[in-house]
Protein backbone atom coordinates (compact mmCIF):
# COMPACT_ATOMS: atom_id res chain seq x y z
CA UNK A 1 0.00 0.00 0.00
CA UNK A 2 1.28 3.59 -0.97
CA UNK A 3 1.13 5.64 2.16
CA UNK A 4 1.74 8.60 0.01
CA UNK A 5 -0.61 11.74 0.98
CA UNK A 6 -3.65 12.00 2.73
CA UNK A 7 -7.33 12.09 0.14
CA UNK A 8 -10.13 12.74 1.83
CA UNK A 9 -13.50 10.34 0.83
CA UNK A 10 -16.28 12.62 -0.69
CA UNK A 11 -20.11 12.13 0.49
CA UNK A 12 -22.55 10.78 -2.11
CA UNK A 13 -23.98 13.31 -4.65
CA UNK A 14 -27.71 12.32 -3.86
CA UNK A 15 -28.34 15.06 -6.90
CA UNK A 16 -27.74 12.25 -9.02
CA UNK A 17 -30.62 9.68 -9.49
CA UNK A 18 -28.61 6.32 -9.45
CA UNK A 19 -27.10 7.03 -5.97
CA UNK A 20 -30.59 7.95 -4.77
CA UNK A 21 -31.99 4.60 -6.14
CA UNK A 22 -29.13 2.95 -4.47
CA UNK A 23 -29.83 4.24 -0.90
CA UNK A 24 -33.42 3.22 -1.51
CA UNK A 25 -32.27 -0.04 -2.41
CA UNK A 26 -29.74 -0.21 0.56
CA UNK A 27 -32.77 0.68 2.96
CA UNK A 28 -35.07 -1.73 1.61
CA UNK A 29 -32.46 -4.52 2.23
CA UNK A 30 -31.88 -3.18 5.75
CA UNK A 31 -35.47 -3.66 6.84
CA UNK A 32 -35.47 -7.38 5.68
CA UNK A 33 -32.70 -8.07 8.21
CA UNK A 34 -33.92 -6.47 11.42
CA UNK A 35 -34.39 -8.02 14.47
CA UNK A 36 -31.56 -10.14 14.46
CA UNK A 37 -29.55 -10.68 17.13
CA UNK A 38 -25.71 -9.41 17.74
CA UNK A 39 -23.16 -10.48 19.82
CA UNK A 40 -20.21 -8.90 21.60
CA UNK A 41 -17.00 -10.13 19.88
CA UNK A 42 -13.83 -11.57 22.91
CA UNK A 43 -10.80 -12.81 22.30
CA UNK A 44 -11.30 -13.58 18.41
CA UNK A 45 -15.02 -14.99 19.30
CA UNK A 46 -18.52 -13.80 19.51
CA UNK A 47 -19.76 -14.76 22.73
CA UNK A 48 -23.27 -15.67 24.25
CA UNK A 49 -24.57 -13.71 26.85
CA UNK A 50 -27.02 -14.15 29.86
CA UNK A 51 -28.68 -10.94 28.99
CA UNK A 52 -29.87 -8.86 25.52
CA UNK A 53 -31.32 -5.48 24.84
CA UNK A 54 -32.97 -4.41 22.23
CA UNK A 55 -32.68 -1.28 20.14
CA UNK A 56 -35.36 0.20 18.35
CA UNK A 57 -36.15 2.54 15.43
CA UNK A 58 -36.64 6.18 17.17
CA UNK A 59 -39.03 7.32 13.78
CA UNK A 60 -40.56 4.52 14.55
CA UNK A 61 -40.40 2.91 18.09
CA UNK A 62 -42.69 -0.38 17.64
CA UNK A 63 -39.78 -1.91 14.97
CA UNK A 64 -37.01 -3.55 16.21
CA UNK A 65 -33.68 -3.02 14.83
CA UNK A 66 -32.29 -6.15 16.35
CA UNK A 67 -30.84 -7.38 20.15
CA UNK A 68 -27.45 -6.79 21.85
CA UNK A 69 -26.31 -9.32 24.05
CA UNK A 70 -24.77 -7.43 26.86
CA UNK A 71 -21.86 -8.79 28.72
CA UNK A 72 -20.83 -9.62 32.03
CA UNK A 73 -18.49 -8.61 34.64
CA UNK A 74 -17.11 -11.68 33.93
CA UNK A 75 -16.93 -11.26 30.33
CA UNK A 76 -15.41 -7.62 30.59
CA UNK A 77 -12.79 -9.00 32.82
CA UNK A 78 -11.95 -11.74 29.59
CA UNK A 79 -11.85 -9.03 27.39
CA UNK A 80 -9.06 -7.58 29.55
CA UNK A 81 -7.19 -10.56 29.59
CA UNK A 82 -7.18 -11.47 26.01
CA UNK A 83 -6.05 -7.56 25.59
CA UNK A 84 -3.46 -7.85 27.84
CA UNK A 85 -2.48 -11.30 26.21
CA UNK A 86 -2.47 -9.33 22.39
CA UNK A 87 -0.92 -6.40 23.26
CA UNK A 88 3.00 -7.71 22.89
CA UNK A 89 2.46 -8.84 19.59
CA UNK A 90 0.09 -6.18 18.47
CA UNK A 91 2.67 -3.40 19.71
CA UNK A 92 5.72 -5.50 18.35
CA UNK A 93 4.00 -5.60 14.84
CA UNK A 94 5.12 -2.82 12.67
CA UNK A 95 3.10 0.61 12.06
CA UNK A 96 3.58 0.26 8.29
CA UNK A 97 1.15 -3.80 8.76
CA UNK A 98 -1.04 -1.95 11.40
CA UNK A 99 -2.35 1.15 9.04
CA UNK A 100 -2.84 -1.69 6.17
CA UNK A 101 -5.29 -3.16 8.42
CA UNK A 102 -6.83 0.23 9.40
CA UNK A 103 -6.65 1.51 5.51
CA UNK A 104 -8.47 -1.67 4.50
CA UNK A 105 -11.05 -1.19 6.95
CA UNK A 106 -11.56 2.35 5.23
CA UNK A 107 -12.05 0.73 1.83
CA UNK A 108 -14.37 -1.74 3.47
CA UNK A 109 -16.36 1.20 4.98
CA UNK A 110 -16.72 2.74 1.06
CA UNK A 111 -17.64 -1.01 -0.25
CA UNK A 112 -20.50 -0.79 1.97
CA UNK A 113 -21.41 2.79 2.27
CA UNK A 114 -25.08 2.85 1.52
CA UNK A 115 -25.81 -0.12 3.67
CA UNK A 116 -24.00 1.71 6.67
CA UNK A 117 -25.73 4.78 6.04
CA UNK A 118 -29.27 2.56 6.33
CA UNK A 119 -27.92 0.84 9.36
CA UNK A 120 -27.31 4.37 10.78
CA UNK A 121 -30.37 5.94 9.70
CA UNK A 122 -32.47 3.31 11.35
CA UNK A 123 -30.70 2.65 14.31
CA UNK A 124 -30.52 6.46 15.67
CA UNK A 125 -32.77 8.23 13.31
CA UNK A 126 -30.35 10.00 11.03
CA UNK A 127 -31.53 11.55 8.12
CA UNK A 128 -29.51 9.73 5.08
CA UNK A 129 -27.44 12.61 3.55
CA UNK A 130 -25.93 13.58 7.12
CA UNK A 131 -25.59 9.15 8.07
CA UNK A 132 -23.53 9.46 4.37
CA UNK A 133 -21.59 12.38 6.03
CA UNK A 134 -20.60 10.07 9.15
CA UNK A 135 -19.53 7.56 6.82
CA UNK A 136 -16.98 9.73 4.88
CA UNK A 137 -15.67 11.25 8.27
CA UNK A 138 -15.10 7.80 9.43
CA UNK A 139 -13.48 6.51 6.13
CA UNK A 140 -11.05 10.06 6.69
CA UNK A 141 -10.63 9.10 10.34
CA UNK A 142 -8.70 5.73 9.11
CA UNK A 143 -7.05 7.01 6.20
CA UNK A 144 -5.84 10.23 8.20
CA UNK A 145 -4.52 8.22 11.62
CA UNK A 146 -3.01 5.36 9.92
CA UNK A 147 -0.75 7.86 7.79
CA UNK A 148 -0.28 10.18 10.53
CA UNK A 149 1.07 6.89 12.39
CA UNK A 150 3.38 6.24 9.75
CA UNK A 151 4.60 10.20 10.35
CA UNK A 152 5.04 9.35 13.81
CA UNK A 153 7.06 6.12 13.91
CA UNK A 154 10.08 8.07 12.44
CA UNK A 155 10.59 9.87 15.28
CA UNK A 156 13.11 12.26 16.15
CA UNK A 157 17.26 11.95 15.89
CA UNK A 158 18.99 15.02 18.53
CA UNK A 159 22.71 12.73 17.34
CA UNK A 160 25.50 15.06 18.54
CA UNK A 161 29.12 14.04 17.72
CA UNK A 162 29.99 11.08 20.36
CA UNK A 163 26.21 10.59 21.15
CA UNK A 164 23.20 9.18 19.49
CA UNK A 165 19.63 10.65 20.87
CA UNK A 166 17.03 8.80 19.54
CA UNK A 167 12.62 9.86 20.43
CA UNK A 168 10.22 7.76 19.61
CA UNK A 169 6.82 6.74 20.32
CA UNK A 170 5.50 3.29 22.07
CA UNK A 171 1.90 2.69 22.68
CA UNK A 172 0.66 3.04 26.06
CA UNK A 173 -1.02 -0.61 26.43
CA UNK A 174 -4.78 -0.88 26.66
CA UNK A 175 -7.47 1.89 25.71
CA UNK A 176 -10.98 1.39 26.21
CA UNK A 177 -13.58 3.28 24.16
CA UNK A 178 -16.78 4.35 25.46
CA UNK A 179 -18.66 5.81 22.52
CA UNK A 180 -21.52 8.15 22.13
CA UNK A 181 -24.96 7.55 19.70
CA UNK A 182 -25.22 10.52 18.12
CA UNK A 183 -22.12 10.07 15.88
CA UNK A 184 -22.61 6.39 16.18
CA UNK A 185 -20.04 5.67 13.45
CA UNK A 186 -17.88 8.11 12.77
CA UNK A 187 -16.88 8.60 16.14
CA UNK A 188 -17.09 5.29 17.80
CA UNK A 189 -14.55 4.52 14.73
CA UNK A 190 -12.40 7.55 14.95
CA UNK A 191 -11.57 6.75 18.48
CA UNK A 192 -11.07 3.10 18.23
CA UNK A 193 -8.91 3.41 15.12
CA UNK A 194 -6.65 6.58 16.87
CA UNK A 195 -6.07 3.80 19.83
CA UNK A 196 -5.73 0.68 17.58
CA UNK A 197 -3.48 2.18 14.80
CA UNK A 198 -0.10 3.46 17.44
CA UNK A 199 -0.63 -0.17 18.98
CA UNK A 200 -2.98 -0.67 21.68
CA UNK A 201 -5.24 -2.88 22.78
CA UNK A 202 -8.89 -1.53 22.73
CA UNK A 203 -12.14 -2.20 23.98
CA UNK A 204 -15.42 -0.69 21.97
CA UNK A 205 -17.88 -0.20 24.69
CA UNK A 206 -20.78 1.83 22.67
CA UNK A 207 -23.96 3.99 24.22
CA UNK A 208 -26.88 1.22 24.34
CA UNK A 209 -28.79 2.87 21.73
CA UNK A 210 -26.74 2.51 18.94
CA UNK A 211 -24.87 -0.77 19.34
CA UNK A 212 -25.91 -2.40 15.75
CA UNK A 213 -24.07 -0.01 13.98
CA UNK A 214 -21.02 -0.56 16.70
CA UNK A 215 -21.30 -3.79 15.77
CA UNK A 216 -20.79 -3.03 12.46
CA UNK A 217 -17.84 -1.67 12.86
CA UNK A 218 -16.50 -4.84 14.07
CA UNK A 219 -17.74 -6.87 11.59
CA UNK A 220 -15.44 -4.53 9.17
CA UNK A 221 -12.52 -4.52 11.53
CA UNK A 222 -12.71 -8.45 11.83
CA UNK A 223 -12.82 -8.49 8.18
CA UNK A 224 -10.00 -6.04 7.58
CA UNK A 225 -7.83 -8.71 9.34
CA UNK A 226 -7.45 -7.38 13.13
CA UNK A 227 -5.91 -10.34 15.12
CA UNK A 228 -7.82 -11.67 17.84
CA UNK A 229 -7.81 -9.65 21.17
CA UNK A 230 -6.55 -6.52 19.44
CA UNK A 231 -10.06 -5.43 19.49
CA UNK A 232 -13.22 -6.56 21.20
CA UNK A 233 -16.27 -5.10 21.28
CA UNK A 234 -18.21 -5.16 24.56
CA UNK A 235 -21.63 -3.85 24.61
CA UNK A 236 -23.21 -3.59 28.21
CA UNK A 237 -24.38 -1.49 30.81
CA UNK A 238 -22.39 1.96 31.62
CA UNK A 239 -22.81 1.72 35.02
CA UNK A 240 -21.44 -1.57 35.69
CA UNK A 241 -19.06 -2.84 32.81
CA UNK A 242 -18.28 0.39 31.49
CA UNK A 243 -17.45 1.17 35.69
CA UNK A 244 -15.56 -1.94 35.52
CA UNK A 245 -13.29 -1.24 32.50
CA UNK A 246 -12.63 2.43 33.92
CA UNK A 247 -11.48 1.44 37.32
CA UNK A 248 -9.58 -1.41 36.21
CA UNK A 249 -5.62 -1.13 37.14
CA UNK A 250 -4.34 -2.44 33.63
CA UNK A 251 -6.61 0.49 31.33
CA UNK A 252 -4.29 2.78 30.59
CA UNK A 253 -6.21 4.92 28.04
CA UNK A 254 -10.10 5.93 28.49
CA UNK A 255 -11.18 7.31 25.30
CA UNK A 256 -14.72 8.93 25.93
CA UNK A 257 -17.36 11.41 23.63
CA UNK A 258 -20.55 11.90 25.67
CA UNK A 259 -22.47 13.78 28.14
CA UNK A 260 -20.62 16.39 30.71
CA UNK A 261 -21.95 14.17 33.55
CA UNK A 262 -20.47 11.06 32.35
CA UNK A 263 -17.26 12.35 31.34
CA UNK A 264 -16.81 14.09 34.89
CA UNK A 265 -17.28 10.92 36.61
CA UNK A 266 -14.84 9.31 34.29
CA UNK A 267 -12.06 11.76 34.57
CA UNK A 268 -12.74 11.28 38.63
CA UNK A 269 -12.62 7.69 38.54
CA UNK A 270 -9.31 7.47 36.41
CA UNK A 271 -7.63 9.73 38.75
CA UNK A 272 -7.91 6.80 41.54
CA UNK A 273 -5.02 4.66 41.53
CA UNK A 274 -6.02 0.87 41.75
CA UNK A 275 -4.30 -1.82 43.72
CA UNK A 276 -1.87 -3.25 41.44
CA UNK A 277 -1.92 -0.30 39.07
CA UNK A 278 1.42 1.33 37.99
CA UNK A 279 0.80 4.10 35.74
CA UNK A 280 -1.49 6.88 35.37
CA UNK A 281 -4.53 6.77 33.14
CA UNK A 282 -4.77 9.34 30.29
CA UNK A 283 -8.49 10.54 29.77
CA UNK A 284 -9.38 11.85 26.25
CA UNK A 285 -13.06 13.02 27.38
CA UNK A 286 -15.33 15.12 24.50
CA UNK A 287 -18.79 16.16 26.14
CA UNK A 288 -20.87 19.20 25.90
CA UNK A 289 -21.45 22.44 24.03
CA UNK A 290 -23.60 25.13 24.78
CA UNK A 291 -23.03 26.86 21.26
CA UNK A 292 -23.74 30.20 20.13
CA UNK A 293 -24.09 31.85 16.65
CA UNK A 294 -23.09 35.45 16.76
CA UNK A 295 -25.59 37.57 14.08
CA UNK A 296 -24.58 41.22 13.86
CA UNK A 297 -25.83 44.01 11.98
CA UNK A 298 -23.79 43.87 8.90
CA UNK A 299 -24.65 40.00 8.40
CA UNK A 300 -25.80 38.47 5.23
CA UNK A 301 -29.11 37.43 6.48
CA UNK A 302 -29.88 35.34 3.55
CA UNK A 303 -26.38 33.21 4.54
CA UNK A 304 -27.53 33.47 8.16
CA UNK A 305 -30.86 32.13 8.66
CA UNK A 306 -29.91 29.20 6.36
CA UNK A 307 -26.88 29.02 8.72
CA UNK A 308 -28.35 29.40 11.88
CA UNK A 309 -31.16 26.63 11.11
CA UNK A 310 -29.12 23.95 9.99
CA UNK A 311 -27.04 24.62 12.69
CA UNK A 312 -29.82 24.39 15.30
CA UNK A 313 -31.96 21.52 13.84
CA UNK A 314 -29.63 19.46 12.13
CA UNK A 315 -30.17 16.02 13.52
CA UNK A 316 -32.83 17.27 15.83
CA UNK A 317 -30.18 19.48 17.63
CA UNK A 318 -28.50 16.31 18.60
CA UNK A 319 -24.51 17.15 17.58
CA UNK A 320 -22.22 18.56 20.62
CA UNK A 321 -21.86 21.32 17.97
CA UNK A 322 -25.15 22.26 17.52
CA UNK A 323 -26.25 25.85 17.93
CA UNK A 324 -28.64 26.31 20.74
CA UNK A 325 -28.02 29.91 21.12
CA UNK A 326 -28.48 32.66 19.06
CA UNK A 327 -27.31 36.39 19.59
CA UNK A 328 -28.81 38.96 17.10
CA UNK A 329 -27.91 42.62 17.71
CA UNK A 330 -30.59 44.92 18.27
CA UNK A 331 -31.37 46.60 15.16
CA UNK A 332 -31.79 43.54 13.15
CA UNK A 333 -32.92 41.27 16.05
CA UNK A 334 -36.74 41.72 14.69
CA UNK A 335 -36.45 41.04 11.20
CA UNK A 336 -33.81 38.56 12.06
CA UNK A 337 -36.39 36.41 14.11
CA UNK A 338 -39.24 36.61 12.01
CA UNK A 339 -37.08 35.22 9.18
CA UNK A 340 -35.69 32.71 11.37
CA UNK A 341 -39.66 31.39 12.72
CA UNK A 342 -40.49 30.84 8.88
CA UNK A 343 -37.31 28.74 7.33
CA UNK A 344 -37.75 26.79 10.57
CA UNK A 345 -41.28 26.39 10.19
CA UNK A 346 -40.87 25.07 7.15
CA UNK A 347 -39.00 21.91 8.30
CA UNK A 348 -39.91 18.71 7.55
CA UNK A 349 -40.08 16.53 10.42
CA UNK A 350 -40.88 12.71 10.03
CA UNK A 351 -39.62 9.03 10.10
CA UNK A 352 -35.58 9.57 8.19
CA UNK A 353 -36.16 7.14 5.89
CA UNK A 354 -38.47 9.18 4.12
CA UNK A 355 -36.06 11.38 2.04
CA UNK A 356 -38.07 14.70 2.01
CA UNK A 357 -37.50 15.17 5.91
CA UNK A 358 -35.25 17.50 7.19
CA UNK A 359 -35.72 16.92 10.86
CA UNK A 360 -36.13 13.10 12.23
CA UNK A 361 -37.05 11.98 16.09
CA UNK A 362 -34.82 12.57 19.01
CA UNK A 363 -32.65 8.91 20.34
CA UNK A 364 -35.36 8.04 22.60
CA UNK A 365 -37.77 8.78 25.74
CA UNK A 366 -36.12 9.75 28.29
CA UNK A 367 -34.20 11.85 25.78
CA UNK A 368 -37.82 13.44 24.45
CA UNK A 369 -38.94 13.79 28.11
CA UNK A 370 -35.83 15.62 29.54
CA UNK A 371 -36.12 17.78 26.51
CA UNK A 372 -39.71 18.40 26.72
CA UNK A 373 -39.00 19.17 29.89
CA UNK A 374 -36.48 22.28 29.46
CA UNK A 375 -39.53 23.50 26.82
CA UNK A 376 -41.37 24.11 29.78
CA UNK A 377 -38.93 25.49 31.34
CA UNK A 378 -38.73 27.71 28.33
CA UNK A 379 -42.28 28.95 28.27
CA UNK A 380 -41.83 30.11 31.59
CA UNK A 381 -38.83 32.17 31.65
CA UNK A 382 -38.46 33.50 27.83
CA UNK A 383 -41.33 33.46 25.07
CA UNK A 384 -42.32 30.95 22.95
CA UNK A 385 -41.56 32.16 19.55
CA UNK A 386 -42.48 28.58 17.49
CA UNK A 387 -43.60 24.99 18.26
CA UNK A 388 -45.31 23.07 15.76
CA UNK A 389 -47.27 20.00 15.80
CA UNK A 390 -44.86 16.94 14.96
CA UNK A 391 -46.08 13.42 14.08
CA UNK A 392 -46.99 10.42 16.51
CA UNK A 393 -45.31 6.56 16.66
CA UNK A 394 -41.57 8.10 17.10
CA UNK A 395 -39.46 9.91 19.79
CA UNK A 396 -40.68 13.25 17.51
CA UNK A 397 -39.94 16.74 19.42
CA UNK A 398 -41.29 20.21 17.77
CA UNK A 399 -38.51 22.35 16.35
CA UNK A 400 -38.86 24.87 18.90
CA UNK A 401 -37.96 28.77 19.37
CA UNK A 402 -37.71 30.85 22.28
CA UNK A 403 -37.31 34.67 21.86
CA UNK A 404 -36.31 37.57 24.48
CA UNK A 405 -34.01 34.84 26.17
CA UNK A 406 -31.80 36.14 28.94
CA UNK A 407 -28.58 35.12 28.85
CA UNK A 408 -28.15 34.02 32.00
CA UNK A 409 -31.79 31.62 31.81
CA UNK A 410 -31.58 28.22 31.89
CA UNK A 411 -32.57 27.46 28.31
CA UNK A 412 -29.44 30.23 27.92
CA UNK A 413 -26.92 27.85 29.75
CA UNK A 414 -27.78 24.44 29.91
CA UNK A 415 -27.29 22.21 27.52
CA UNK A 416 -30.53 20.57 25.97
CA UNK A 417 -29.36 18.30 23.46
CA UNK A 418 -32.59 18.44 21.15
CA UNK A 419 -34.18 21.18 18.53
CA UNK A 420 -34.31 23.73 20.81
CA UNK A 421 -32.90 27.27 20.50
CA UNK A 422 -32.84 30.50 22.51
CA UNK A 423 -32.65 33.93 20.71
CA UNK A 424 -30.73 36.19 22.93
CA UNK A 425 -30.55 40.21 22.33
CA UNK A 426 -27.48 41.73 22.55
CA UNK A 427 -27.40 45.75 22.22
CA UNK A 428 -23.77 46.12 20.58
CA UNK A 429 -20.70 43.41 20.04
CA UNK A 430 -18.83 43.74 23.08
CA UNK A 431 -22.14 42.60 25.14
CA UNK A 432 -23.12 39.64 21.97
CA UNK A 433 -19.28 38.26 23.17
CA UNK A 434 -19.62 38.06 26.37
CA UNK A 435 -22.55 36.66 26.19
CA UNK A 436 -21.46 33.87 23.74
CA UNK A 437 -18.48 33.16 26.46
CA UNK A 438 -20.81 32.95 29.40
CA UNK A 439 -21.52 29.62 29.53
CA UNK A 440 -19.27 26.31 31.23
CA UNK A 441 -18.53 25.33 27.87
CA UNK A 442 -16.20 26.18 25.01
CA UNK A 443 -16.93 23.79 22.12
CA UNK A 444 -18.09 25.38 18.85
CA UNK A 445 -19.37 28.88 17.94
CA UNK A 446 -20.07 30.74 15.14
CA UNK A 447 -20.02 34.83 13.59
CA UNK A 448 -22.32 35.95 10.83
CA UNK A 449 -20.55 39.53 9.96
CA UNK A 450 -18.91 41.34 7.55
CA UNK A 451 -16.90 43.67 9.35
CA UNK A 452 -13.62 42.85 9.59
CA UNK A 453 -12.81 44.46 12.61
CA UNK A 454 -15.05 42.35 14.37
CA UNK A 455 -14.25 39.32 12.19
CA UNK A 456 -10.76 39.65 14.09
CA UNK A 457 -12.11 40.45 17.21
CA UNK A 458 -13.78 36.93 17.48
CA UNK A 459 -10.68 35.22 16.20
CA UNK A 460 -9.10 36.14 19.46
CA UNK A 461 -11.49 36.77 22.14
CA UNK A 462 -14.63 34.19 20.99
CA UNK A 463 -13.72 30.91 23.47
CA UNK A 464 -14.35 28.09 21.58
CA UNK A 465 -12.46 25.23 20.30
CA UNK A 466 -14.06 25.54 16.74
CA UNK A 467 -15.32 28.92 15.47
CA UNK A 468 -16.84 29.17 12.12
CA UNK A 469 -17.12 32.65 10.31
CA UNK A 470 -20.16 33.15 7.70
CA UNK A 471 -20.84 29.63 7.43
CA UNK A 472 -22.67 26.20 10.11
CA UNK A 473 -21.36 25.49 13.10
CA UNK A 474 -21.34 21.52 12.29
CA UNK A 475 -19.78 19.13 10.42
CA UNK A 476 -16.20 19.30 11.20
CA UNK A 477 -13.67 18.00 8.56
CA UNK A 478 -11.18 15.30 9.36
CA UNK A 479 -7.66 17.43 8.95
CA UNK A 480 -9.13 20.62 7.90
CA UNK A 481 -11.17 21.51 10.95
CA UNK A 482 -9.98 19.24 14.10
CA UNK A 483 -12.17 19.09 16.38
CA UNK A 484 -12.64 19.31 20.16
CA UNK A 485 -13.16 22.36 22.44
CA UNK A 486 -12.13 23.11 26.24
CA UNK A 487 -13.65 24.37 29.78
CA UNK A 488 -16.45 22.05 30.16
CA UNK A 489 -16.74 20.32 27.01
CA UNK A 490 -13.64 18.26 27.14
CA UNK A 491 -10.29 17.87 27.96
CA UNK A 492 -8.68 20.40 24.50
CA UNK A 493 -7.97 17.44 22.51
CA UNK A 494 -8.64 17.69 18.56
CA UNK A 495 -10.10 14.44 16.64
CA UNK A 496 -9.14 14.55 13.07
CA UNK A 497 -5.98 16.98 14.12
CA UNK A 498 -2.26 16.55 13.73
CA UNK A 499 -1.90 16.12 18.03
CA UNK A 500 -4.74 13.27 18.29
CA UNK A 501 -2.45 10.35 17.93
CA UNK A 502 0.06 11.46 20.65
CA UNK A 503 -2.92 10.92 23.54
CA UNK A 504 -2.49 7.51 22.77
CA UNK A 505 1.36 7.18 23.25
CA UNK A 506 4.28 7.27 25.18
CA UNK A 507 7.37 9.03 23.88
CA UNK A 508 10.86 7.66 24.87
CA UNK A 509 14.24 8.58 24.51
CA UNK A 510 17.36 6.34 23.70
CA UNK A 511 20.64 8.02 24.16
CA UNK A 512 23.97 6.06 23.33
CA UNK A 513 27.34 6.89 24.10
CA UNK A 514 29.58 6.38 20.98
N1 LIG B 1 -17.63 16.51 14.81
C1 LIG B 1 -19.03 16.81 14.83
C2 LIG B 1 -19.34 18.09 14.17
O1 LIG B 1 -18.45 18.85 13.88
C3 LIG B 1 -19.57 16.84 16.23
O2 LIG B 1 -19.16 15.78 17.00
O3 LIG B 1 -20.48 18.38 13.95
Amino acid sequence: IPFIEYIPAADTDYANKRKRTLAQKALEKIKVNLGKTYLPYINGEYVETDKYLDSVNPSRNTELIGKVGQISIEQAEQAMVAAKNAFTAWKNTSVKERAIIIDKAADLMEQQRHELNAWICLEVGKIIPQADAEVTEAIDFCRYYAREMMALDDGYNYDVAGENNRYFYQPKGIAVVISPWNFPFAIATGMTVAALVPGNCTLLKPAANSSIIAAKITEILIEAGIPKGVFQYVPGKGSQVGNYLVEHKDTHVIVFTGSREVGCNIYAQAAQLQPGQKHLKRVIAEMGGKNAIIVDESADLDQAVVGVVQSAFGYTGQKCSACSRVIVAAPIYDIFLKRLVEATKSLNVGATDDPSIQVGPVIDASAKEKILQYITIGKQESQLALEVSVPEGGYYVSPTIFSNVAADATIAQEEIFGPVLAVIKADNFDQALTIANSTDYALTGGLYSRTPSRIDRAYRDFEVGNLYINRTITGAIVDRQPFGGFKLSGVGSKAGGPDYLLQFLDPRVVTENI
